[in-house]
């Protein structure tokens, strides 16, 4: 924790030298407690898939259709990505997933985050002068955590699923033998990263198969994969973490200067959490506990605005509030929160609306905060890896679920034999304490890295319950993520649907560098305008993450599916 009295004495003091300081609209009263189970009694009777790739959703609606449910079709839909997305999430990596089970109305977080190994060391992060090595941060062995992925998928379908692992994973293992057409991103994304590949034999077997990138059209088979997959389906997580699999993994990461062991691998834990829920406006936000200071963040600011009657302010001040309200989770993401089982955080502090009352008042009116009056931390520049799908199934059953291997194809680095990717989310740590990682994220001793510890992430897989409409909300965009997704649960609650949730522009502030990134077109002139006046400093940013958005109409019981038309529409889909 850093700064806590500098913190306090700077707020009273700009709360005292303000005769300013707006009245709330509202008074500041605490929810109702949030945490009954949500049972909705209608079933929608069809279904609804909206993900970043077609095969993905296509895979998910097959295992629907051969009798599975959402936990069933979310295996099929990651399985699949880690073939024909691998830029943005595998089983080399890991993923956090809000479900919502309709038979108990049961509302359970996963957390298949990866791991550090046990022979974790600061000193592989940085240079012989002190300085941060963004190399072994970011590429190779030495950046991949234990993946969670493959204990996570098995732990879906021993837990929450109908169908054996093995037939949901079977879209995905066919799709591997048979091939398939790698799309423009996965070409790009080779292209970007070619260099670092290049420095693994397995990788560069792998992605640069004729000495370069593939080429559009060209048919793609991954049978190293398959394989893998194919022995996850039949001995459930021992066949990835133990074994044959297992074995390969450790030999290649150690051939090739990581330091993971095989105790790494056999000690890897799902973490079946409790979910953070937060009400604000009728609706109740089902979201990522820590380890992702995502939730955390969604409900701060959520209850700072809770404050206010947004809907009857003008799109300068609302934006302005909703800034000052995402400075101020950001400044406390930074220096609180961890790995749950490894830091005690303050979380009943950081979730009260008290605490959001106290911050509110500290927000002027039509000034923007400099965030330097609110001590300390840094930058941004997500790129867009990382990937979310949302499910409903016929049973009402409802899947949240961001993967990620880190920053585009991970570490780059690919495990002989085993058609594995490895994630970079070792990065995702402070390494080097007060030095920012790839997204610009500063952390304190709270998310340095210890031996078994998850690195904090912002993945903020949420699912939104109103009295009318249910809707499933995600992204990438690292830092981004956090703040894409409150704006799209601020856009379900005003009514848009799930393409109007996916095409909302966007905007973000995380408290360092005091800026606000803008998506070209997010403002009118005057909305800009008054910003500016108001002392916020705006700045044109792409690209932004990927939404893929289900929603539920529970007075028609219609599903609606959609994908981020900045990538690609026509992603999301019904039957
Ligand atoms: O867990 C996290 O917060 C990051 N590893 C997510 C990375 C990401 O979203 C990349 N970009 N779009």
């Amino acid at each position: 924790m850093k700064h806590p009295l500098n913190w306090r004495v700077t707020l009273l003091a700009l709360l005292v030298s303000s005769s300013a300081a707006f009245a709330d609209s509202r008074p500041a009263t605490a929810p109702a407690a949030a945490t009954a189970p949500h049972v909705i009694t209608q079933r929608p009777g069809h279904a609804g898939i909206a993900s970043a790739n077609f095969h993905a959703t296509d895979a998910g609606l097959e295992v629907l259709a051969k009798g599975g449910n959402a936990f069933d079709a979310a295996i099929a839909v990651a399985s699949t990505l880690s073939i024909v997305e691998p830029e943005s999430s595998g089983i080399g990596g890991g993923f956090m997933a809000v479900l919502h089970r309709a038979s108990d109305g049961k509302d359970v977080f996963i957390d298949a985050r990866e791991t550090a190994p046990a022979a974790v060391n600061t000193k592989d992060y940085l240079n012989k002068d002190g300085t941060p090595n963004r190399d072994t941060a970011l590429n190779g062995p030495l950046s991949a955590g234990i993946p969670g992925e493959p204990a996570g998928l098995a732990w879906l379908s021993k837990h929450y699923g109908k169908l054996p692992l093995k037939d949901a994973l079977t879209p995905a293992i066919r799709l591997a033998r048979e091939g398939f057409q790698p799309d423009g991103r996965l070409i790009n994304a080779i292209t970007e990263r070619q260099d670092d590949i290049k420095r693994w034999p397995a990788s560069t077997a792998k992605y640069l198969p004729e000495g370069k990138p593939p080429v559009a059209g060209q048919v793609w088979r991954d049978p190293d994969q398959a394989r893998t997959l194919e022995i996850l389906g039949e001995q459930g997580a021992d066949g990835f973490y133990r074994g044959e699999v297992g074995k390969k993994l450790v030999d290649a990461v150690r051939a090739a200067g990581g330091n993971w062991t095989a105790k790494d691998l056999e000690s890897y834990q799902i973490k079946e959490r409790t979910p953070i829920t937060v009400d604000y406006r009728g609706y109740r936000v089902v979201t990522a506990p820590p380890a992702s200071s995502g939730g955390v963040a969604v409900a701060e600011i959520l209850n700072i605005l809770s404050g206010y009657d947004l809907t009857k302010l003008d799109d300068a001040h609302r934006t302005h509030l909703v800034i000052e309200a995402m400075r101020r989770a950001f400044r406390d993401h930074n220096d609180y929160l961890g790995d749950p089982d490894f830091v005690k955080m303050p979380l009943d502090m950081l979730l009260s609306p008290y605490y959001a009352a106290g911050l509110r008042m500290t927000i002027l009116a039509d000034k923007a905060t400099p965030s330097s009056m609110l001590p300390a931390s840094i930058a941004v520049d997500p790129g867009m890896h990382t990937t979310h799908f949302s499910v409903i199934d016929k049973g009402g059953n409802i899947a949240s679920i961001t993967l990620t291997v880190n920053y585009t194809m991970g570490s780059t680095f690919v495990a002989a034999g085993t058609g594995v990717l490895l994630n970079d989310e070792m990065d995702d740590f402070a390494l080097v304490p007060n030095k920012p990682n790839v997204y610009g994220l500063l952390g304190s001793a709270a998310n340095a890295p210890e031996p078994g510890k998850r690195m904090l992430s912002s993945m903020t897989p949420s699912i939104v319950f109103g009295a009318d409409r249910v809707g499933v909300i995600g992204s990438p965009g690292g830092s981004t993520i956090i703040t894409q997704v409150l704006e799209g649960i601020l856009a379900f609650m005003d009514g848009k649907d799930a393409q109007g949730v996916a095409a909302q522009k966007r905007f973000h502030h995380q408290y360092m560098p005091d800026r606000v990134d803008v998506e070209p077109g997010a403002f009118d002139p005057a909305t800009a305008d008054a910003l500016t006046r108001m002392g916020h400093t705006l700045k044109e940013r792409s690209p932004w993450g990927y939404m893929n958005v289900v929603t539920w109409d529970l007075k028609t019981n219609k599903l609606d599916a959609a994908s981020d038309p900045r990538r690609e529409s026509g992603l999301g889909k019904v039957q």
